[in-house]
Order: structure tokens, then C-alpha cells, then sequence
């Protein structure tokens, strides 16, 4: 079995290491005359199969400089300044005041190879006995000098620091490799280890040649070792929205858009919802300081004006309250997408459509682990002759189906723009999660501006469905821009 899995290049490193005792450098391997980098390559493999273990370590090694050189040619300086006081004790005056001078003089007192003396006002420099002992011998400095000239090792290491501190010589390090074998490896050697012939790249040449029919292939190893790759994709959220778009083609709909701003007639007066209703209170919208007011169609005004207050030509009563047409104008940042789906309604009376917008809405929510105070909703509308409540059960259930949760369930709610109205619910890990909103819009909303046929109509959170299908369980997450997260995040 092991066997099946190494490639030619690894059996061979496994018995060049056998054939030496079970360790050796790449060096010694390239010697036997393989190549560097496939040596390389196939013991990181075996080392990755557990065959065998690389070990790293740090090598020094040293070479003279110039200055090195002319040490060793020429003599130490303090050696040869010693030789001359062999001769006989100097004074300052004849040994001049070359900058070698000063250096040989320098070591030779530190050596404790001569003392300065002084005499009648003059200063010479004299040996001591020491020094008298040192001019007879070859200096360590200059043995070690000479054994680097040599290419010799196993140096003195107190020698090498002072010769590199005098720039007498350079250090280098070098990173020395060892392989060997693991229990694991010695087995595998153990048990013979075959080099067969064998195919490892099908290649054109060899197809046309026909020298496959005479050959074992490679067997191809599915558990081998590759390096991750994270190519660039779309964020979670952006791969969802782009599914949803399908999804909502694919059923026959038309995607539109609208603004982030918008007034508060758009929003909620033509939809039906009271001017006092809670929803409107500054705990739920946004509402613009600046511009503070927008401009409305004055003859749609009446109308909602009258529908809110009367129920108008309808048989509804209205709400019967005193409709503020300036309240109307506030300016606000949209709190569903419904505003987007109820205006290509007033503005296309006619049936049939099938309508959806994918966007952010917003609203005055505290930030915690399953709200945000901006969030994206999935709206549609069915208009259409005989549309009815089994319809719009079937296309949410249809949706949802598609999108990949084959539970969901509805349950009576209450918006002031639908009746029925429902509340839909998907269960995710045995847990029953609301997503949304939805039902067929009241007469009020669609009667005064000639839409005569049901439109059924719903608005689905989409980050909550994103948590289920990213099994998150904070909200948050899926904006905390974690790039290891993303990274990881296979495609939706
Ligand atoms: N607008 C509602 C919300 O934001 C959802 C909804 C849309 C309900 C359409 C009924 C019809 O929660």
C-alpha cells in the first residue's frame, strides 16, 4: 500500500538513505548524482507521509579578508614589531607614528608582551619575558589564520571572535540539512523497495507513441498532501443576493430598484399605516434632518389623505384621524422594500406582474446577535387575475425550497397593509426561525389607484437566512470583514 504512493524520485532518496546508514545531507545525496531541487521536493513529500524526518541546523564557517590575508603574509603587526624589540628596547621617537604602530603597540600592551618605560623624560618601549616567549612561537591568531587558509574546522571559537572583531576575517552561516529515516521509513525500506518504470504525466507524446500500452502508470493518490488555495470570490452575502436574483428570474420575475431615501408617504402612508403608528416613532426610523422634506404628488396626496381618513370610495372607514399632509414629507431612510414594490404598482396599474427588489433597509434596531439596524430584504409582489393565498404560500414554499430549507411554515400576523396577513418561519436545527413577512395588499392600498386584481406580497430578512446557511450565530459575523473567515467560506 505504502509503496503504491511513492513516486520513483522519493523510492530513490528512501534507499540512498537506507544505503547510508539511514541519515544524510542533500549534498551527499546529490553527490550519488541526483538532482538538488528533486531531492528536496521528494523529502519534503516523504516527510509529509511521516518516511522520514529533515532536520535544520546552523553551520559557521570563515574566510579570510584582504586584511586576513596580509596578516597571514606579512606577519601580525604586534608579531612583527616584537621581533624588532627582540633586538633591543625602542623609544617613541624611532618607531614613528604610523597608524600601525599605534595598533601593534596597542595589542603588544594588552598581550602583556612589552611595557612602556620611562627614561630621563623619554619613553621607550620594552619586552617583557612573556613577550620574549611569544616571539619564539606562532600566535594562536595566526595558527587559526592559517588553518582557515586551509579550510581547516573545529576552530577555536575565542580566537575567531577577536580575529572577526579585527576584521581579519569574515563569518558566514549556513543552514545544513540533514534527512533520515523514521521508524516509519526504516519499514517501508525494509519491506523492498521496487523502482518500477512507470507513467507519472500522461503526455500527447506519450499517447501518439503508444508507449502507455507497455507501461505501468502511476497510481493516482487522492490523500497526498497539496498546499490550500484561496482563490478571490464574492463575499457570503454577494454570492446569496446573486442566487436569490436567480432563483426570482428563474420564476418568471422581474428584478427593479429604488432609493435609500425616501419620504414618509412612500414609506408608510400609501401602504396604509397609520401616522400614529408606533412603527413610525423615531425607536423604529430614521428620519432626515437634512433635507427634512420632500416634495409629493399633490393629487396622490389627496387621495391617501382621503383613504386614511374616510376609507375614500372603498368600503373601508379609513382610520378615521386627522391626516397630516406635512408628516407626509418627512424625509426618512426606507424601513422595508415594500416602498419599492407598492410604487411599480401605482405606476403600472395594469396586470399581470411579477415584481422583486433585493435591498438594504433601515431601522433604529440596538446591534446585538440577531439584529442590525441595516439589513437586506428580499421583496416581491404577484399581481396578477385569481391570485389568491394557496399561490402565495406556494411561491414563498417554492423559494425557499430552491434557496435549500424544505421546512417552513406560516403564521397569522398582522401588517397594516395586508389581510390575511403571515409570518413565515423556517426551521434550521430543529429550531423555528421568523424570516419574514407577507400577505395579499387591503384594498385601501391598492383600490384607489385602479389595481384591480390580488397582489400577493412579501419582504424576507435575508441575513437571518444567511446565518442559518453559514450556521453563524451572531449576526454580526457576516460583517466583521474576518479575512481567514472568508478565506475558509466555500462557495454558496
Ligand atoms: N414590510 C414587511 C416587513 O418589513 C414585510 C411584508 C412585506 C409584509 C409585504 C407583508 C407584505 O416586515
Amino acid at each position: 500500500m505504502e509503496e503504491e504512493r511513492l513516486s520513483n524520485m522519493e523510492k530513490e532518496v528512501l534507499i540512498a538513505l537506507r544505503d547510508r546508514g539511514g541519515e544524510a545531507s542533500p549534498e551527499e545525496l546529490v553527490e550519488k548524482g541526483m538532482e538538488m531541487v528533486k531531492v528536496m521536493n521528494a523529502s519534503s513529500w516523504l516527510q509529509s507521509k511521516g518516511l522520514v524526518k529533515i532536520r535544520e541546523g546552523i553551520e559557521k564557517s570563515y574566510s579570510l579578508t584582504k586584511e586576513g590575508e596580509k596578516f597571514l603574509k606579512e606577519g601580525l603587526p604586534e608579531k612583527n614589531l616584537l621581533s624588532e624589540l627582540m633586538k633591543g628596547k625602542k623609544s617613541f621617537e624611532e618607531l614613528g607614528e604610523g597608524e600601525s604602530v599605534g595598533i601593534a603597540v596597542g595589542w603588544l600592551k594588552r598581550k602583556g608582551w612589552c611595557e612602556i618605560e620611562k627614561i630621563e623624560g623619554k619613553k621607550f618601549l620594552v619586552i617583557t619575558d612573556k613577550g620574549k616567549k611569544a616571539a619564539g612561537e606562532k600566535s594562536a591568531e595566526e595558527e587559526v589564520l592559517k588553518a582557515i587558509k586551509e579550510k581547516k574546522e573545529g576552530l577555536d571559537e575565542k580566537v575567531l571572535q577577536m580575529l572577526k572583531r579585527r576584521g581579519a576575517i569574515k563569518e558566514k552561516e549556513r543552514i545544513v540539512r540533514t534527512i533520515y529515516l523514521t521508524e516509519k521509513g526504516k519499514k517501508v525500506v525494509d519491506k523492498g523497495i521496487e523502482i518500477k518504470d512507470e507513467i507519472v504525466q500522461l503526455t500527447p507524446e506519450i499517447i501518439k507513441s503508444r508507449e502507455w500500452e507497455k507501461k505501468d502508470f502511476r497510481k493516482y493518490d487522492v490523500r497526498a498532501f497539496a498546499p490550500a488555495i484561496y482563490p478571490g470570490k464574492h463575499h457570503p452575502m454577494m454570492q446569496l443576493i446573486k442566487k436569490i436574483r436567480n432563483i426570482f428570474v428563474e420564476m418568471g420575475f422581474k428584478e427593479i430598484q429604488g432609493n435609500y431615501v425616501e419620504s414618509c408617504f412612500w414609506d408608510m402612508d400609501v401602504l396604509f399605516i397609520p401616522q400614529d403608528h408606533p412603527a413610525r416613532d423615531m425607536q423604529d426610523t430614521f428620519y432626515c434632518k437634512n433635507p427634512s422634506g420632500m416634495e409629493v404628488d399633490k393629487k396622490l396626496l389627496d387621495i391617501v389623505a382621503e383613504i386614511h381618513e374616510t376609507g375614500g370610495k372603498t368600503n373601508s372607514k379609513g382610520w378615521g384621524y386627522k391626516f397630516s399632509k406635512e408628516e407626509s414629507k418627512r424625509v426618512l431612510l426606507r424601513t422595508h422594500t415594500t416602498v419599492n414594490t407598492i410604487r411599480y404598482l401605482i405606476q403600472h396599474p395594469e396586470p399581470p406582474a411579477k415584481i422583486f427588489s433585493i435591498g438594504k433597509v433601515f431601522r433604529r434596531e440596538n446591534i446585538d446577535a440577531t439584529h442590525l439596524p441595516e439589513f437586506y430584504q428580499v421583496e416581491g409582489i404577484v399581481y396578477e387575475e385569481k391570485a389568491n393565498f394557496r399561490e402565495l404560500i406556494g411561491v414563498l414554499k417554492e423559494f425557499y425550497r430552491k434557496m435549500g430549507f424544505e421546512k417552513i411554515r406560516f403564521r397569522p400576523a398582522y401588517f397594516p397593509y395586508t389581510e390575511p396577513s403571515m409570518e413565515i418561519e423556517v426551521e434550521w436545527n430543529g429550531k423555528w426561525m421568523e424570516l419574514g413577512g407577507s400577505g395579499i395588499f387591503r384594498p385601501e392600498v391598492t383600490e384607489p389607484f385602479g389595481i384591480k386584481e390580488p397582489v400577493l406580497a412579501w419582504g424576507l430578512g435575508l441575513e437571518r437566512m444567511a446565518m442559518m446557511i453559514l450556521e453563524l450565530y451572531d449576526i454580526r459575523e457576516l460583517y466583521f470583514s474576518d479575512i481567514e473567515w472568508l478565506r475558509k467560506l466555500p462557495l454558496l
